[in-house]
């Protein structure tokens, strides 16, 4: 009841916000709220491996959070472009770039404890990893040996799945990531592994695929979580992954889908949703959803804003596309019964400092608030049209750099 009454305390501000005239008076209109969550699980992922922000930046967008009832802070801590949390027995993970210390990051998890908010690590395996392989090159694959490991311009070079140093390494890792974050899940990533060019090449790789009597490189990644997923269960974590169905495009692997049943996997990839959800309903994996069509805040909001100096065809998510998003697809109640909740990504390769962060957070994640709070029936975008207003005036008063979603009207230039 901790959130309970926070968020009963936020829908009253809320109220007040809305409704100005009465707040100047001192009284508010009767009203009666019977409420609660459609899903329990309502989240934000922010990415301080590709630009870092600092800890006061984390607690600012937590406070912002906290407003719109979000409970969820996915912190996205290692990739290619650098590896943000201390590691005592491995401090050479962190000789490079900023990062979070272990002190740091147990106080952020309890200034988000007492918002709410539970922050759940992420340690992105066995793809963009160019930032551990930097600090130990022996852990990549030999064919890969004589290519530089440049933390922020190397990118799709990965572990390899034939070296126990690899293992150890993580067992380590995960063990000091579990005592940090008191959170049930361990994030891992999973997504994006460029396979065939690595594993699919590597000798080492070769030789255990072999030994496996395994026919494709994909294969080896049951080797692969096989053995890393164990020691996030003894260390009483649960494991989410994104959930990867790339590869079922391919016809000679129609049915790469064997997830443990205790992997929370998170639906992502443009198009691949509606089968995401099938295949998850069925092998009864809870499912969080984070489509690209709409839940991606790293897109940009419309033509012509940023990140077009970085864009590698992000298509542009309008505040009305987020709005449209039902976190349920329109599917019968049964079918989405597995659905935990939502997920927002702010991927930062263009996303500089936490005022962009909150930019392209704002207002598209008052829209998702809603879509993880609100059932359908409630929802409605001429409302919310209106509704966003007080809550955007409220948001820059504090100090929060949001998007205003004025449409730019270009006046005709006098000559
Ligand atoms: C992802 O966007 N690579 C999960
Ligand atoms: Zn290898």
């Amino acid at each position: 009841t901790q959130g309970a009454i926070l968020y009963g305390l936020m829908t009253l501000d809320q109220i007040l916000l809305g409704d100005v005239c009465r707040t100047l008076s001192g009284k508010i209109a009767p009203v009666e709220i019977d409420d609660q969550p459609r899903f329990g699980y309502r989240s934000l992922m922010l990415d301080p491996a590709r630009h870092f922000l600092p800890s006061e930046d984390v607690k600012f967008y937590i406070d912002q959070m906290v407003r719109y009832k979000y409970n969820v802070l996915q912190l996205h801590q290692t990739d290619d472009q650098g590896w943000r949390i201390e590691i005592k027995k491995h401090p050479r993970l962190t000789e490079k770039g900023e990062f979070y210390t272990q002190e740091e990051l147990k106080d952020l998890v309890h200034y988000a404890a007492e918002r709410n908010v539970q922050i759940i690590p992420e340690l992105d395996i066995p793809g963009h990893t160019v930032a551990v392989l930097d600090a130990y090159p022996e852990l990549g694959c030999s064919h890969t040996d004589t290519i530089p490991k440049i933390v922020g311009e190397t990118v799709n070079l990965m572990l390899c799945a034939n070296n126990d140093k690899v293992y150890s390494l993580y067992k380590d890792i995960l063990t000091e990531v579990a005592s940090i974050f008191p959170a049930p899940y361990i994030h891992l990533g999973g997504d994006e592994a460029i396979i065939e060019t690595n594993w699919g090449k590597c000798e080492h790789c070769q030789s255990l695929m072999k030994q496996l009597g395994y026919t494709k490189p994909t294969e080896l990644m049951n080797y692969f979580f096989g053995k890393i997923l164990p020691v996030v269960r003894e260390n009483g974590k649960k494991p989410m992954l994104w959930c990867e169905l790339d590869n079922i495009r391919m016809p000679a692997h129609e049915y790469l889908f064997d997830y443990p049943k205790d992997a929370v996997l998170i639906t992502w990839r443009y198009g691949l949703t509606p089968l995401c959800m099938e295949l998850t309903a069925r092998h009864g994996n809870t499912l969080i959803m984070a489509p690209g069509e709409y839940t991606y805040l790293d897109y940009p909001q419309y033509k012509n804003d940023f990140p077009e100096f970085n864009n590698w065809g992000m298509p542009v998510t309008t505040l009305e596309t987020a709005y449209q998003f039902d976190p349920g697809y329109g599917l019968p109640a049964s079918q989405q019964a597995h659905i935990a909740g939502v997920n927002g990504t702010l991927w930062a390769e263009a996303m500089p400092d936490i005022n962009r962060v909150t930019y392209m957070t704002y207002p598209r994640g008052l829209a998702l608030a809603e879509a993880g709070w609100t059932q359908m029936e409630h929802r409605d975008w001429e409302s919310f049209k209106k509704r966003i207003y007080p809550n955007l005036s409220e948001l820059m008063k504090r100090g929060v750099s949001v998007r205003v979603p004025f449409e730019i009207v270009r006046y005709p230039q006098k000559r």
